[in-house]
């Protein structure tokens, strides 16, 4: 049995009184039985964790990517060792704006999946294909070639203790969801792909589904046998509704 995760990414959202604000609205709500971590900016991980220490939320912080390096001359760069210096659990790595914009290549989010562990904390890895790449029947070959490049490198035992995040590109922010059954569909190749491996890890892996999860489509998602939770983006951002979500994945 596989506990429900869900993680809200920020992107390049919020601000010291958005964080004030959040916590106080989520304050109001009851504990769920999902295991849940927020990704800020780099810039406000402190706080946000400072401040959940300090209230009733169990809930963890994470970072929305690292470095690929340790330390060094790397400006604007942040390694993996010092998000757990500041108390990150998770890192997700490989988000698809990450290979749009910064042409992260597969064997770059494989580098980073491995310095998050060497740091001590859970990767959250990122695959989805485009919606030309679907199109062209090609979102099977995509997804595998994306998983393999990790897993070649870290294997599928060191996967588990993070997890695995199916986006489609094309439904993420766009407010089009891919319906159950076509995420469900990828869950399941994804997932037979890593039992192909280890058949335990592939079994005991969370993967989680990201693309325009909201409060009233979120419980269809989550009850698909191989869809473990959410990463959620602009839902995230709204306190009540990424409680809602959570509680959709207990
Ligand atoms: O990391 C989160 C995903 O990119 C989904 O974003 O929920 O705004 O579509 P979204």
């Amino acid at each position: 049995m596989r506990r429900g995760l869900v993680v809200g990414n920020w992107k390049m959202n919020g601000s010291l009184e958005f964080i004030e604000n959040w916590i106080s609205q989520y304050t109001a709500f009851l504990e769920t039985q999902t295991e849940t971590a927020i990704c800020p900016p780099y810039v406000y991980i402190s706080f946000l964790r400072n401040r959940l220490m300090t209230s009733a939320i169990h809930m963890g912080v994470g970072a929305q990517d690292c470095s690929v390096h340790n330390d060094g001359a790397y400006t604007g760069e942040v390694a993996a060792n010092m998000l757990a210096d500041v108390g990150c659990s998770f890192v997700i790595v490989g988000h698809s704006e990450r290979r749009q914009y910064h042409s992260e290549s597969n064997e770059m989010v494989a580098m980073k999946a491995q310095k998050v562990l060497e740091a001590g904390l859970r990767p959250i890895v990122c695959v989805g294909e485009t919606l030309e790449e679907r199109e062209a029947g090609r979102t099977n070959e995509v997804v595998l070639a994306q998983l393999n490049a990790v897993l070649d490198v870290i294997g599928p035992e060191m996967l588990v203790t993070g997890a695995l995040a199916y986006e489609p590109v094309w439904a993420i922010g766009t407010g089009k969801t891919a319906i159950p059954e076509e995420a469900q569909e990828v869950h399941k190749i994804l997932r037979d792909s890593v039992k192909s491996r280890n058949s335990d890890a592939g079994d005991s892996l969370r993967i989680i589904y990201g693309g325009s999860v909201k409060p009233s489509n979120a419980q269809k998602l989550f009850a698909c046998p191989d869809i473990d939770g959410g990463l959620i983006g602009g839902a995230s951002l709204k306190a009540e509704d990424f409680y809602a979500i959570a509680q959709a994945a207990s």
